[in-house]
């Protein structure tokens, strides 16, 4: 169909304005840019609106001036509720006395989606109890303090990588539904879908990871691991996540020297890059600063010592809970590395101490400032005989080992590696009192929503 002669021409549409984040919001000072994101915030004061925008990576203060934009953009801004949804395009103008430090005046603002008057955004700026902000997680992630707290978990798993690929770690990953238990049957998840065999979450990688470092030298697995814990505490989860470094022909000392260069590594990196978001969280970065190899190392029996001598009632043999760790590292500024547990306490794995066997070559990082161990790890039995033998023990199934105990009769060596559970560590780093709000959706007992 041929148009009309004596129509007028379409007026050429308006150029359509750069897309552009509120992280990189300096770079456009000056210019006419477009944002997309949310109402964060708002604040009228007669014919100015001060809208905020937050788009995941920053928040915005916009200014609306009435006599400046057309009566239906003015309109469409004051509706806004908090968390609607808009597109929003304006001219970023630097301002030292707005938050970030930039401004946006508004020219047109596209609403995408109107959070209802009558069904309002639940979580307000008042005080809510953590029990309604876990039921509400799906949309609390959405707060600066949330959102602060992932970004630095995101550093976190990218700097563990970036440090072991660096070393020479390769990433070969394990499975996460596993016939056996890895560390102890007591916190086992159990599944039902196997024919005649039952299965378990995994509650960690090693055993896999010890296969495929004969393969390929040194590896590490990252994921999800799972731990059926009974206990309510500030440092368990049902589901967390842990990065496992393992290395062929290394020792318990190979492996307390990586575990301090590895976590001052990670530390200096978050230190580096999300110095904003440790300020939002109002973590004081003076003790992370002194963070650096070495460590302090002491052995369990100094570690029982030390609690003897603050009063604690601790005996030898025991396990450290979380009051005796808090005690542990309070003495050091830096994590301390407690080595060579009764064998007795920790899993079967583990290589005895040829010294004195009653100890395993184990080790556990303690996190300063009252964390609690954010590392385990040590050497790994690469004896036959004695692997099958605490199997036999520990009253674990031989046939579910079967593939694990082929690893001592083709080429043993000995090996060893660690675990940090990622939540622990970002707890730590971010200065928080629980680790409910280190992972996007927390696992706990009593938690599986959302
Ligand atoms: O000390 P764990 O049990 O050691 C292992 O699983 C070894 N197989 C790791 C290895 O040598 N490859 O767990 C390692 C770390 C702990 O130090 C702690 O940081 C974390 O995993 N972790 C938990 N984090 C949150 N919630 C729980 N329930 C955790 N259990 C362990
Ligand atoms: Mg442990």
């Amino acid at each position: 169909m041929s148009e009309p002669a004596n129509t007028a021409p379409a007026p050429a549409a308006k150029a359509a304005l750069p897309i552009v984040s509120i992280e990189n919001i300096s770079k456009w000072d000056g210019q006419e840019v477009t944002i997309r994101g949310w109402l964060y915030n708002m604040r009228e004061s007669g014919k100015l609106l001060f809208p905020i925008f937050r788009d995941g990576t920053g928040l915005l203060q916009g200014v609306v001036v009435k006599s400046a934009v057309s009566p239906e953009v003015f309109a469409r801004a004051r509706e806004l509720t908090h968390e609607s949804s808009v597109i929003v395009s304006g001219k970023v103008r630097a301002d030292k006395r707005a938050p970030g430090g930039y401004e946006m005046d508004v020219i047109d603002v596209q609403v995408v989606q109107l959070v209802s008057k009558d069904d309002p955004f639940p979580i307000t700026p008042k005080e809510h109890g953590t029990e309604f902000l876990m039921e509400h997680r799906h949309l609390w992630l959405r707060s600066q303090r949330q959102n602060a707290i992932l970004r630095v978990r995101h550093e976190i798993t990218k700097a563990c990588r970036d440090c072991l690929d660096q070393e020479g770690y390769l990433q070969v990953d394990a499975p996460i539904l596993t016939p056996a238990a890895c560390e102890g049957t007591t916190t086992l998840f159990e599944t039902q879908y196997f024919e005649n065999e039952k299965a378990y979450l995994t509650q960690s990688g090693q055993l896999y990871s010890e296969a495929t470092v004969a393969a390929f030298g040194k590896v590490y697995c990252f994921g999800p691991t799972f731990r059926a814990e009974k206990s309510k505490t500030r440092r368990h989860l049902t589901e967390f996540w842990m990065v496992e470094p393992e290395a062929a022909f290394a020792t318990l000392e190979d492996m307390m020297a990586l575990a301090e260069r590895f976590v001052s590594f990670v530390v200096k990196r978050v230190l580096e890059n999300r110095r904003r978001e440790l300020e939002t969280l109002g973590r004081d970065i003076s003790n992370l600063k002194k963070i650096e190899p070495p460590f302090p190392r002491i052995t369990y029996d100094e570690a029982v010592e030390i609690l003897k001598r603050k009063g604690s009632e601790f005996q030898w043999g025991g396990d450290f809970g979380g009051t005796d760790e808090t005690l542990l590292s309070e003495d050091f500024e830096k994590p301390v590395m407690v080595h060579r547990f009764p064998a007795a306490i920790k899993a079967f794995y583990m290589e005895p101490d040829p010294q004195r066997p009653e100890l395993a070559l184990g080790v556990d990082v303690l996190a300063p400032e009252g964390y609690g161990e954010i590392i385990g790890g040590g050497q790994r039995i690469s004896s036959y005989d004695l692997l099958l033998q605490r199997i036999k023990e520990h009253n674990l199934s031989q046939q579910a080992f079967d593939w694990y105990l082929d690893l001592r009769k083709y080429g043993a060596v000995p090996h060893a590696g660690f675990g940090m559970g990622i939540e622990r560590a970002v707890s730590w780093i971010c200065g928080l009192e629980h680790v409910r709000e280190t992972i996007p959706f927390p696992r706990m007992l009593h938690r599986l929503r959302p």
